[in-house]
């Protein structure tokens, strides 16, 4: 006979069929019964559902979603980008190894790199994301165990070569980890262009509606998976059912928000590059981009991304009297989003660089970070125009 104490749905409703949305299944523990019991004593508990820190049907439902946009086999949720990132580092580095590794990173992506890994006894070798002889250069005289970057970085929107750098690095015996937030899998797969692991923040254009921090690691290896899965349970960084739930809906839309962020980002890189007060436009749909032609062609080949940096004349001064007078797009660090934000990386995601570790990395003084949401490129482009043309 069951306990009273454990939830039985069979006897509070009637359904016979499944629910179309997956139930958030908020509970930290399951009833054992044999099946755990021997998946517990055969593989760790890996596979059976019985504690939520392993295993949770509502995290996994998000999961499956990820490697569905990744078309990979197997995607793991973790509480946070940095969760995915630090677990997967830790995981497949040890102490005496060595990480080469893009100087254009998330700002605790940094820290991670230049911080605690050296901790950790792990050598950490820095390279320009966009140079790709420099990368192959430090992959052959350093033989590291990984290789990482970003595909699109962080805010410079450089892209890596990944067919190559992956070249590179297997031909040494290493693996390659890139971090796919600003990309996203709508614009690039990684792991069909030669990656081994993705990592991403959730947080930002897969779960897509700023409500909800959360992260995934994305592979078509399944030992592979099982290992970092494994680090994910002792490190202790698994998703919250609910926010798995959140996650997992915001995905469903993933598609056609991204269609549109990406429409708009192009028509706003296009009409914003010869305003007076704007003195340079990044975004990848625009042939002054430094990496046009062949990488851009390899590693992006449809949509550009929704992200836009545009540097204005003026420096750090102007962009921040321009965010003040927005009145579409929000003053707000993060990104991808269905409202547009609108940041400056000094006071925020590059807080703890100087001024010249920022120019070294390709961040020059008025920089404004656009993640473009759904308001309609009309509505941004007149926001951004009647803010610019306000200062300066
Ligand atoms: C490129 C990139 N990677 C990773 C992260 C970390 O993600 P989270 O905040 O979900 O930990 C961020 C956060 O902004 C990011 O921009």
């Amino acid at each position: 006979m069951a306990p009273q104490n454990a939830y039985r749905p069979g006897r509070d409703h009637t359904s016979r069929t499944y629910p179309v949305v997956p139930p958030i299944y908020q509970t930290t523990t399951f009833e054992l019964d044999d099946i755990a019991y021997a998946d517990i004593q055969g593989t760790g508990g890996l596979h059976e559902t019985w504690y939520s820190r392993f295993n949770n049907p509502t995290v996994e439902a998000a999961a499956a979603e990820v490697a569905r946009l990744h078309r990979s086999s197997r995607s793991l949720m973790t509480a946070s980008g940095m969760a995915a990132i630090a677990t997967t580092l830790v995981t497949l580095l040890r102490n005496g190894d060595t990480v080469v590794a893009s100087r254009q990173v998330y700002g605790d992506t940094d820290d991670l790199l230049d911080r605690d890994l050296p901790a950790l006894g792990v050598t950490v070798v820095r390279v320009d994301a966009f140079d790709t002889a420099a990368w192959a250069r430090a992959v052959a005289e350093h033989r590291p165990a990984v290789v990482y970057g970003e595909t699109l970085s962080n805010p410079q929107l450089r892209l890596m070569d990944v067919p190559a750098v992956a070249a590179a690095a297997h031909a040494v015996g290493g693996r390659l980890v890139v971090d796919n937030t600003f990309a996203t899998p709508f614009c690039t797969r990684p792991l069909e262009l030669g990656a081994d692991v993705v990592v991403e923040s959730a947080t930002k254009f897969l779960a897509g509606h700023s409500d909800v921090i959360a992260g995934a690691v994305t592979f078509d290896d399944d030992a592979l998976a099982e290992q970092v899965q494994r680090r994910l349970i002792t490190f202790g960084g698994c998703l919250d059912p609910h926010a798995a739930f959140l996650a997992w809906r915001g995905m469903r839309t993933f598609g056609v928000r991204l269609a549109e962020a990406c429409r708009a980002a192009e028509a706003i890189a296009a009409k914003l590059a010869d305003e007076p007060g704007v003195e340079h436009v990044r975004h990848p749909s625009r042939l002054d981009h430094p990496d046009a032609g062949a990488v851009i062609e390899a590693v992006m080949p449809g949509p550009k991304g929704a992200m836009v940096s545009l540097v204005l004349k003026g420096g750090d001064e102007r962009v921040l009297q321009v965010l003040r007078r927005l009145e579409v797009a929000v003053e707000a660090t993060s990104l991808g989003g269905v409202e547009t934000l609108a940041s400056v990386p000094f006071n925020s995601s590059h807080f703890n660089m100087t001024p010249q570790q920022r120019l070294e990395v390709g961040i020059p003084p008025g920089l404004l970070r656009l993640s473009v949401g759904l308001e309609g490129e009309d509505a941004l482009i007149a926001d951004l125009r009647q803010a610019i043309s306000r200062t300066g």
